[in-house]
């Protein structure tokens, strides 16, 4: 059953201290949501909300996520949501290259366990942890396929970050009107 050896894998995540971020954050914040969503979003990092509460997106950003998550008719509990890296890095200031190499076999079990139909990456450092070329304000609103050696096939769909998108009208709107596309993206990754 994915949901235990989801649980199995999240339960060792949370004793990591394989990087440098586990010096400075309260905990570790594996992920969240259903172990078999269709789709599964990725973030950047946990800040400083997910890091009291061990879960990810619940500030200001989750709130907004849920939000655009309603206007597709979908709850977080359809999806499954988790970050590049699992822990706050000090001050919130962007993971190093190194943090997100050492934390990526987490991550890549999660995607091995899942099996996401498509994974919605939320801002660039996301979207550039899998597709290293693209530029976002080019590739967002996009779907991508690509061959991962341990993933196989997997469609990607890069979206602005809602951090980024929250106090800026512009990207809100772009950011609104990428996201609607989901379902359609979904659609078309079924028929394969
Ligand atoms: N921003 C992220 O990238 N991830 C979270 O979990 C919260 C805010
Ligand atoms: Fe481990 Fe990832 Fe946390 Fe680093 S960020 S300590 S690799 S879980």
């Amino acid at each position: 059953m994915n949901k235990e050896k989801l649980e199995k894998l999240n339960k060792e995540m949370l004793a990591c201290t394989k990087c440098a971020l586990s010096n400075g954050c309260k905990q570790v914040v594996p992920g969240a949501g259903s172990a078999n969503a269709q789709i599964m979003f990725i973030g950047e990092a946990p800040g400083k909300k997910e890091d009291e509460l061990g879960a990810p997106f619940v500030g200001a950003a989750g709130k907004f996520l849920d939000e655009m998550l309603a206007i597709i008719k979908l709850k977080r509990e359809d999806v499954y949501i988790a970050n590049t890296v699992k822990c706050r890095p000090i001050e919130n200031r962007d993971p190093s290259q190194e943090e997100k190499d050492i934390c990526w076999p987490w991550l890549e079990k999660q995607i091995a366990i899942i099996q996401p139909k498509i994974i919605v990456t939320l801002g660039r450092h996301s979207m550039n942890l899998f597709l290293p070329e693209l530029k976002i304000s080019e590739a967002h609103g996009k779907a991508i396929k690509k061959d991962f050696p341990e993933i196989g096939e997997q469609t990607f769909f890069t979206l602005y970050h809602p951090a980024a998108a929250l106090y800026n009208g512009g990207l809100r709107q772009t950011l609104i009107k990428d996201f609607k596309k989901i379902p359609k993206v979904l659609r078309e990754t079924d028929k394969g």
